[in-house]
């Protein structure tokens, strides 16, 4: 067995953001393509030499050849041992965990999140660091550079290794371990959470189901939620993991879950109901007819982390994305918290979680976690509600009553619109920017505007500056209306529009979001020709 070295051609690389590289398969399938952007990874890391790499993904379509090829590479380029998931599942959070755990040098996952998968669809790679979280923005912006000269890459000329089998290889002079692919994070799961009391909750008339949606937390659920909580067979639906994702588009919310909300919402509900995306990293909780915002779930988790093993001696701090609800922003205080706000994007709370300040982190899409990996995770979730659910011994709704009593009811919604012209998105957010001198003072929606501005963010930790992330019209009562453009994006510009009103009288505490929110999505249109310029009525998706 040899090392090869193949001529190559700088490319068109992209430059990978906190979701890595994200392209159609057929772009990944052309030749040399995956394996320039990898050595454009081993390129710019740092010397690793003697060194551990993990390499997993959510089990899409090409996620098997792309490990080969990078099981390969990696023994050219001189890391010592691959640690691979068995059949080369690995969820983001679990790889997480895996690097983590091991004192890896850093992991390859091979996910495009909740994008749909199969031969036509989605793929996409990134490059977590040792910490287990997404590579820095100096990592990934020195891993494109090197893709526009790259001239050669390094792979070992030798057999596919069997990823289906557990167990230690040796391939082309180093070590190729297949591991279990859930064993590692359940165990770190049941070192947070009290197992004993969410079995007894199960083994009561409580029901739950949870949607794996076809993608890779489906042997995650199965085996913790089935195998180790004792919820019986068929809790989990749509648990085997399938490489286009039974066709569908496993993101958890009100949309894509609609077989999910379908069960929650229909006659003999059970009490609980929860989903998770392609890669295992998001997560949506419904309780019975209920739903539960990503925002008021930061909170609970929050205000209820006491009740869970894991956070027994209370949370050290909690981070939000800005457009996130301030509801967690209100525990932080009844708890004499710090609660730091950042631009949209998990990577932002990796500095603040390594340096101690802030244990709970949470995003409006559907992203919540804490500093037990360097991830947002799913799984995790469900099973921190699951932990406060078996303590209290309440339904989802009344946990959210009483949580709203005692620290007010931040309506939210998000409204996205999707596919738009790219001018014409540009337009939308330059009509409200071109406001914001004179809208501070005036009224709008029944309420004063206190201040408006463009988000900016400088890291407490490393100093750095993030600019322009996102348009905001801040109301003097807390209210607030936020416009963005997504970056994760794939087919023209998607403008999110964020609602946020506060109302600290339980009397007005049971109106449907939309409702209680109207005078602002009719303000939010008006103050930015949203709806003219972008040629829709009506969002695509509201969350
Ligand atoms: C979206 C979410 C953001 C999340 C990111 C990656 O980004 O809004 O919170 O971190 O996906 O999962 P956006 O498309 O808004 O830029
Ligand atoms: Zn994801």
């Amino acid at each position: 067995m040899s090392n090869k070295t193949i001529s190559t051609q700088p490319f068109d690389g992209q430059r990978p953001g906190t979701s890595g590289l994200r392209k159609k398969v057929k772009v990944f399938q052309s030749p040399h393509y995956l394996a320039n952007f990898v050595q454009a990874v081993f390129d710019s890391i740092g010397d690793f030499s003697g060194q551990t790499l993990v390499v997993g993904g959510d089990g899409r379509f090409y996620n098997r050849e792309a490990i080969q090829i990078i099981i390969k590479m990696a023994a050219a380029n001189g890391f010592s041992k691959v640690l691979v998931g068995q059949g080369g599942i690995l969820s983001t959070p679990a790889a997480s965990c895996i690097i983590r755990k091991y004192s890896a040098y850093g992991g390859l996952i091979l996910s495009a999140s909740h994008n749909p998968a199969g031969p036509d669809e989605d793929f996409g790679i990134k490059y977590n660091i040792g910490s287990g979280g997404p590579a820095p923005e100096g990592v990934t912006e020195a891993i494109f550079q090197r893709t526009l000269d790259i001239n050669q890459y390094l792979i070992a000329e030798c057999e596919d290794i069997n990823l289906d089998e557990q167990g230690c290889f040796e391939l082309a002079g180093i070590q190729v371990e297949v591991i279990d692919a859930v064993s590692d994070y359940a165990e770190l799961m049941q070192s947070l959470f009290d197992f004993d009391a969410i079995r007894n909750l199960l083994a009561d008339d409580f029901r739950m189901v949870f949607d794996a949606m076809h993608a890779v937390t489906g042997p995650y659920g199965t085996a913790i939620i089935e195998g180790m909580l004792n919820a019986p067979a068929g809790t989990v639906i749509n648990g085997e993991p399938k490489e286009d994702f039974g066709g569908g588009h496993p993101d958890p919310n009100l949309t894509y879950a609609h077989e999910l909300v379908d069960i929650l919402y229909g006659d003999n509900a059970p009490e609980f109901g929860a989903a998770s995306d392609g890669d295992g990293d998001r997560n949506m909780i419904l309780g019975n007819h209920f739903f539960v915002t990503p925002s008021d779930s930061l909170a609970v988790m929050a205000a209820n982390a006491t009740l869970v093993p894991g956070y027994k001696d209370g949370i050290s701090g909690i981070a939000r994305s800005m457009p996130t609800s301030a509801a967690a922003d209100r525990v932080a205080e009844a708890l004499g918290l710090d609660c730091y706000e950042t631009p949209t994007g998990w990577k932002f709370f990796g500095n603040l979680m390594d340096a101690g300040r802030v244990t709970l982190c949470g995003e409006e899409s559907f992203g919540t976690g804490s500093d037990h990996v360097r991830e947002k995770d799913g799984l995790w979730a469900v099973l921190f509600w699951l932990n406060i659910l078996a303590v209290r011994k309440a339904p989802v709704a009344s946990i959210l009553a009483d949580h709203w009593k005692k620290f007010g009811r931040n309506y939210y919604s998000r409204h996205d619109y999707e596919g738009v012209d790219s001018a014409a998105a540009e337009q939308v957010l330059q009509n409200v920017r071109d406001q914001f001198d004179t809208l501070p003072g005036t009224t709008m929606a029944g309420r004063i505007i206190a201040s408006c501005d463009d988000f900016s963010y400088t890291d407490p930790i490393d100093g750095s500056v993030s600019k322009n992330q996102g348009l905001r019209i801040l109301f003097v009562d807390g209210s607030r209306i936020i416009f963005r453009l997504s970056g994760t994006g794939t087919s023209g510009a998607t403008i999110r529009l964020y609602l946020e009103s506060y109302e600290a009288d339980s009397d007005k505490h049971g109106l449907d979001a939309q409702d209680a929110l109207a005078d602002m999505i009719t303000a939010a249109n008006s103050v930015s020709q949203l709806r003219q310029l972008s040629g829709r009525d009506k969002p695509t998706v509201i969350t």
